[in-house]
């Protein structure tokens, strides 16, 4: 075995005390797609938009890894192959844990992007409407986070280690959202075990070869050490 890639999405993050999006009570049940996570949302109000995204870089800045993130950075420490970690997720957790090859499909909260000219910087705790663009000036700035109706970043990058895995896990996602919830079925063309982690089956549940039920602090610790007992 040489390679795992894991997808992971809000469930990883939740015994960190952040919201999942589509529990009862989670962030869609508070606030709707269409306002706070759309490119048209942004052009009607950008200042919900922007104070939407303050509020849980505020909260990330404040939260700590859980043993799931941190089984995942010991697993990409001591594995002998290749661990690609691809999250739905807009906190840092992952690298917080110690994870490096971590990429951000729907972008980062600790990042600004540039809506002229596509430049991104360190974003600052609190963000807001019109800030100016480093490189250009424009008064452009918004926050890095892939909307819906936007293309996820990194695709070509994914969809070859999706080719090129000999397990593919995915953890605390519910199925929900395209091209995430298609990458099992990639990985499972490309002849990779495949193993979900989740409170229940997610929608794509039953293409999994294998799956953990249970709070992924728990369930990844166990799986990363019979993994590495080999
Ligand atoms: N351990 C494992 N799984 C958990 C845990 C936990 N402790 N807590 C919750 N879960 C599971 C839930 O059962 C659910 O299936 O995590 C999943 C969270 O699902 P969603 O809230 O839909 O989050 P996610 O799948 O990451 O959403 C995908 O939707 O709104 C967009 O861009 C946003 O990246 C996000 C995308």
């Amino acid at each position: 075995m040489q390679k795992i890639v894991i997808l992971t999405g809000a469930g990883i993050s939740a015994e960190s005390g952040l919201g999942t999006f589509r529990a009862e009570g989670g962030l869609w049940a508070q606030h709707r797609i269409e306002d706070v996570a759309t490119p048209e949302g942004f052009a009607r109000d950008p200042k919900l938009v922007v104070d939407f995204y303050n509020a849980r870089r505020a909260q990330a800045a404040e939260a700590a890894p859980n043993a799931g993130h941190i089984a995942l950075a010991e697993l990409e420490e001591a594995f002998s192959g290749e661990v690609v970690v691809i999250t739905q997720n807009v906190d840092d957790l992952h690298e917080k844990a110690g994870s490096r090859k971590v990429m951000h499909m729907h972008g980062a909260l600790k990042s600004a992007l540039c809506a002229a000219c596509d430049h991104r910087w360190p974003a600052p705790l609190a963000m807001a409407p019109g800030d100016t663009c480093p490189a250009c000036q424009a008064p452009t700035a918004r926050p890095d986070i892939v909307w819906f109706g936007e293309m996820p970043y990194d695709m070509d990058e994914i969809f070859d280690h999706l080719a090129g895995a000999d397990v593919f896990a995915s953890i605390g996602t519910s199925g929900n959202v395209y091209p995430a919830a298609g990458f099992v079925a990639e990985a499972r063309r490309s002849g990779a075990h495949t193993v979900e982690f989740n409170l229940e089956p997610s929608l794509v549940g039953s293409q999994f070869d294998d799956i953990r039920i249970g709070p992924a602090s728990q369930t990844l610790p166990l799986w990363v050490s019979e993994l590495l007992k080999g």
